[in-house]
């Protein structure tokens, strides 16, 4: 067995002989053994961004599949996406799949024009199949922090947009975009609805997902936190319950959540309700400032918490060898479709 130290070593003396033809990516999530050797550390939006722009012949991409995946749609010819776990998925992405969306879409279509009046959005939460028919239905992706640009987009385009699948996030976002909740319904893939004719007269129908790590979030936590730190600031990831979302103080990216407590003046008092990697690192990087859990015990997400740095490891020194270990590919005919729903949350972010 290699010690810990060894496989960082190991790590590190591939990268230095992979030079400029690799990448290393790191969601906020991941352990920190993987983002202290990451070359770039980030949230959704900016992992695609720095995907979409990378020069690098290799992108080792450490988070979850669908992030590879959407890295890997968004690369260039010639260009290669690793995943040193191919287990690594995620809750959200899990609970909806192109079949169930058929099937929304193909019994929606009972009661309204799908194709002129039903704007799909998908959060990039989802696998590349999903993401194809949002695309080649005129619709677009999005991430948490770039979810109200891109509703406020698909509300001006039609009449009523179909959102996958974080019923959370969407409830959230229509929030901040002042879309009353008798303008929203909720469309459960598991006990499809036998009356279809109030989403006829609706502007969100959202689908019924949640993440698993973020529901664990609840509003007692705030009430609790609040009654023990008279002064605390609450600052929570969208994907949480929206009756915790409406409590905080401040919602907001993993990335906006970084920023907002580095930022802070010394002193300050967080809660902080998203993936504990993330909570324990801030709290560690920022030793003037009291950084905690919003909830207790806190939550961790088992699949980001997969990767570790032997998994790394193995795939720098496949790649030294000639080999492609964890390779993530999208055929062109989900891909080509997949792309544009992407491209088009890029445009509407600017
Ligand atoms: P961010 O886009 O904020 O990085 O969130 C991704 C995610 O999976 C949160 O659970
Ligand atoms: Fe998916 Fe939730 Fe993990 Fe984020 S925290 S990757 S949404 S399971």
């Amino acid at each position: 067995m290699t010690s810990a130290g060894g496989e960082r070593d190991r790590v590190l003396e591939a990268k230095e002989r992979l030079g400029r033809k690799l990448l290393v990516l790191a969601h906020h999530y991941q352990r920190d053994e993987i983002a202290e050797v990451a070359d770039f550390r980030g949230d959704s939006l900016e992992l695609a961004r720095r995907a979409a722009q990378a020069a690098a012949q290799y992108i080792v991409f450490c988070g979850v599949h669908f992030m590879a995946e959407t890295a890997a749609i968004l690369a260039r010819p010639g260009q290669r996406v690793l995943i040193p776990r191919e287990d690594a998925g995620c809750f959200l992405a899990h609970s909806v799949d192109r079949v169930q969306l058929l099937d929304a879409w193909d019994r929606l279509s009972a009661v309204m024009d799908v194709e002129r009046e039903l704007l799909p959005v998908a959060y990039v939460n989802t696998t590349a199949e999903v993401k194809a028919f949002v695309g080649g239905h005129g619709g677009a992706c999005c991430t948490s922090s770039s979810a109200k640009e891109v509703l406020s987009w698909a509300i001006k385009r039609s009449p009523r947009v179909f959102f996958i699948p974080d019923q959370y996030l969407g409830r959230n976002t229509a929030r901040l975009l002042g879309i009353p909740e008798e303008e929203i319904a909720l469309w459960d893939p598991h006990h499809p609805p036998q009356d279809l004719a109030p989403f006829k007269e609706k502007r969100l129908i959202l689908w019924r997902g949640a993440c698993n790590v973020h529901v664990r979030f609840l509003p007692e936590d705030v009430e609790r936190v609040r009654r023990k730190h008279p002064r605390v600031r609450v600052i929570v990831h969208p994907e949480c319950r929206p009756e915790v979302a409406k409590l905080a103080d401040e919602v907001g990216s993993t990335s906006y959540i970084i920023r907002k407590v580095t930022e802070s003046t010394p002193g300050t008092v967080w809660a902080v309700g998203t993936e504990h990697r993330l909570v324990a690192r801030l709290a560690k990087e920022n030793p003037d400032k009291t950084v905690f859990s919003l909830a207790d015990p806190p939550p961790y997400c088992s699949y980001m918490s997969l990767t570790r740095l032997s998994d790394l490891a193995r795939v720098l020194s496949g790649l030294l060898k000639g080999k492609e270990p964890g390779r993530v590919e999208v055929p062109g005919e989900i891909a080509d479709p997949a792309r544009a729903a992407l491209e088009r949350m890029l445009e509407a972010v600017g």
